[in-house]
């Protein structure tokens, strides 16, 4: 089964609303010149979400996270009603900087991503392992446990809105990427993971972006592994021009 690529731009806390909406528009332009399919999806902060809903053109708008209340009295939350509303159409959830700077459990990430889901976004829900966990040889159990906890309660009809990220938490921010021979064998089993938990055709449909230090530069050699289907980027997708030479690379793939 061919999985159409997916490239995400995580914004995080940075830039301001002209950039954003500059930002977008670039990126857009430069889609024209893909010689592939590969949707593209914009993750600004949350004041900026509208803004960039007018200038994202054919690429998609998400949100960095999602409150997994529906309403009410929780001061600081944005439901997802409200994102919907803010015109976007998929939710990040389970970032390791909102599971390790925030203390998010795996149960918190399942409420959101019901909460998005039943709200009709898509959910791109992230996974990763500590260094520590890795050096105890802990990287399977952690990122298949966060995968089955954080989708605990999810009817199997609402899979395929999902798409996953691998985002190994040491490589994030910090330029050590995980080569793409340690990316491809977390992505082997996870979609070994979606198999016997759903089933064989789940398995083969799940798109799972690999995440953390993507550069120009590496994007090609991982992008080439047969069970990584896109990227979510963070720090290189703050400009245009080296985050589509990282969506060229997923898009000739
Ligand atoms: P960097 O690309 O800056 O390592 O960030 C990755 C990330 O956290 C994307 O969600």
């Amino acid at each position: 089964m061919t999985r159409k690529p997916m490239v995400g731009g995580n914004w995080k806390m940075n830039l301001d609303h002209a950039a954003c909406q500059e930002l977008a528009a670039d990126v857009d332009r430069g889609r024209a010149l893909l010689e592939g399919p590969c949707d593209i999806v914009f993750f600004p902060p949350h004041p900026y979400l509208r803004s960039v809903a007018s200038h994202r053109g054919g690429c998609m708008l998400g949100a960095q996270d999602v409150s997994g209340h529906e309403a009410g009295a929780h001061t600081g939350d944005v439901s997802a009603s409200m994102l919907v509303d803010c015109g976007c159409q998929m939710a990040l959830v389970g970032h390791s900087e909102r599971r390790h700077g925030h203390g998010e459990t795996s149960r918190e990430v399942a409420a959101k991503a019901a909460a998005a889901l039943n709200a009709g976004l898509r959910v791109l829900l992230c996974v990763g392992e500590t260094s520590e966990e890795r050096a105890e040889g802990k990287t399977a159990e952690i990122v298949c446990g966060q995968f089955v906890e954080s989708l605990t309660g999810i009817d199997f009809d609402a899979l395929e809105r999902i798409d996953l990220a691998y985002e190994p938490v040491w490589a994030i921010g910090t330029g050590q990427t995980a080569s793409p021979e340690q990316a491809q064998e977390v992505h082997e089993l996870l979609r070994a993971e979606v198999g016997s938990r759903y089933d064989a055709r789940s398995a083969a449909r799940m798109r799972i972006l690999y995440g953390g230090s993507v550069t120009p530069s590496n994007a090609a050699e991982l992008m080439a592994c047969s069970d990584i289907d896109g990227a979510l980027v963070g720090g290189a997708s703050l400009e245009a021009g080296p985050f589509l030479e990282i969506v060229r690379a997923a898009a000739r793939t």
